[in-house]
């Protein structure tokens, strides 16, 4: 039997919160080390001649519901690991995205996204997409919004997949780390037929070599979409 192959790889990272409590630090140091984390897997990633695509859970519609001073934390601290990963995503050649209702983001962020999207638009070894203000009934909604208002009568799956902001590809694996195993609205259309392994490990901790193995995993299913 043939191994499964891995082009689009989906991570809600989850754990930063727990990872700090743990040593008796503030939350705000588990999402520091936890943007650390993110670095490393999209260089791995990036290196893998099969992926094509990654895309990170990075705050969701419902993580406003947070603190304000941890909301404010990492709006800051996403401005800062654009700014400082450029370089990152330049010398490997990644292509940045960014998913989700940027609207809501503050001026600066979304002009930093904005300028790392078209800095880096012709890199084409991986494309890293990271989900921020993303919900994914909200980008069903949206999608199906545009498509009334270009006048379609009768609304086709392709018509959705095209109109989605990620139509890049259906997503092979999900990966979820700190135990947690759900969905928390992420991508709802992509994940239809993908494969998922929840790991224990919280997303500070998380490694390239974690990471091997659970693709290694993967590798070795045997997807059937519905066939024999
Ligand atoms: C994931 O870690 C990061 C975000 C949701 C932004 P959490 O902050 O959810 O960490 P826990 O789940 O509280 O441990
Ligand atoms: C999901 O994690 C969102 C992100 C990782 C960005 P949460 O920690 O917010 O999810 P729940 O609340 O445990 O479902
Ligand atoms: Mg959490």
């Amino acid at each position: 039997m043939s191994r499964s192959k891995l082009k689009h790889l989906a991570i809600i990272m989850d754990g930063n919160g727990r990872w700090a409590k743990q040593r008796g630090l503030n939350r705000t140091k588990g999402h520091e080390k936890g943007a650390e984390i993110i670095r490393d897997i999209t260089t791995y990633c990036a290196k893998q001649p099969n992926i094509e695509t990654v895309t990170f859970y990075a705050f969701s519609t419902e993580n406003w519901k947070r603190p304000k001073l941890e909301v404010d934390f990492l709006m800051r601290l996403l401005d800062n690991y654009l700014k400082k990963e450029l370089v990152t995503y330049q010398e490997n050649n990644v292509c940045f995205k960014a998913i989700g209702n940027m609207e809501a983001l503050s001026k600066k962020l979304q002009e930093r996204i904005k300028t790392t999207q078209e800095a880096t638009k012709n890199n084409s070894d991986l494309t890293h997409i990271l989900a921020l203000n993303y919900g994914g009934r909200a980008e069903i909604t949206r999608a199906v919004n545009e498509l009334i208002a270009k006048g379609k009568k009768e609304i086709l799956e392709e018509d959705i997949s095209t109109a989605l902001q990620t139509p890049y590809s259906d997503i092979d694996l999900l990966i979820r780390t700190s135990g947690e195993e759900r969905i928390s609205n992420f991508l709802l259309w992509q994940l239809s037929y993908s494969e998922f392994y929840f790991s224990q490990t919280l997303w500070p901790d998380f490694t390239v070599e974690e990471l091997d193995n659970i693709i290694e995993d993967f590798e070795q299913r045997n997807r059937r979409f519905g066939g024999v």
